[in-house]
């Protein structure tokens, strides 16, 4: 089974993913190598962002030669709306710890229609460019769903447009306030997650705790697309005790 870590509460456990992800770049830039980080949203990975900005700020931590590519946005959507996803890795890691813009890459919400399947193939060839994904975080929703990779989506899935499921408009919902949700997002696929040398599986809260236990344990299946990723040889798991209660 994949290996899993307990930490008392989210900040504590973004501390500790932090710390492995800044001696990761410092390793990398002693070696001249760059890192390549795969980059969540949602609540989840914010204790993870606030330790990175705090060891930017008073440790020094420096992200040359990090380049970053994010799992998705909603589409459409401009990146300076205040709900894109765009603009929340702006204000929450990017602008905050000193990332150069032009390394961080997340899919393009306002890309035509037209454009869609070249985008997002290019979205692809830019991270094999890069060299691969050295690390990849991830969060999981309440139906085992990652990225946007919704119930449904196929083990060998790429980068695509994608439809929301009804409970993820409606979660995001009271967000928008008066606007609709979009209903459509970009997102890479289960397949290009996969191909990440290091996949980090982040949750926290008693509210995850059901969904946790089901993509650790559960028979792998489209059904929850968080248990097609237990294949991965170097997976892990890092909870706060909430999360971990149905274990
Ligand atoms: C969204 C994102 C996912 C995220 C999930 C859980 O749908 N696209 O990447 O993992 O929600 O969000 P939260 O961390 O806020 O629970």
């Amino acid at each position: 089974m994949n290996p899993v870590t307990i930490h008392p509460d989210p900040a504590a456990a973004g501390a500790a993913i932090a710390a492995d992800i800044a001696d990761l770049i410092r390793r990398r830039q002693a070696e001249g190598r760059p890192t390549v980080l795969g980059l969540a949203t949602g609540a989840t990975p914010v204790p993870v962002y606030r330790e990175l900005v705090r060891l930017h700020q008073e440790e020094g931590l420096g992200f040359e030669g990090v380049r970053s590519f994010n799992l998705d946005e909603y589409w459409p959507i401009d990146p300076a709306h205040p709900r894109s996803f765009a603009r929340f890795m702006r204000e929450e890691l990017f602008v905050p710890a000193g990332l150069d813009p032009k390394d961080c890459r997340i899919p393009d919400g306002l890309t035509p229609m037209p454009q869609l399947a070249e985008a997002c193939r290019a979205y692809e060839q830019a991270i094999r460019d890069a060299g691969g994904i050295d690390l990849q975080l991830l969060g999981i929703g309440l139906s085992g769903h990652i990225g946007f990779n919704e119930p449904g989506a196929l083990a060998g899935s790429r980068t695509r447009l994608v439809e929301l499921a009804e409970s993820t408009r409606l979660r995001a919902a009271p967000a928008f306030g008066e606007e609709e949700v979009p209903k459509r997002g970009i997102s890479v696929g289960i397949g290009t997650i996969l191909e990440a040398r290091q996949i980090v599986l982040l949750a926290f809260g008693e509210e995850k705790a059901e969904i946790v236990a089901r993509a650790r344990q559960d028979e792998p299946s489209v059904a929850i697309p968080a248990t097609l990723l237990r294949s991965h040889p170097d997976l892990r798991w890092v909870l706060d005790e909430a999360a971990a209660r149905r274990l």
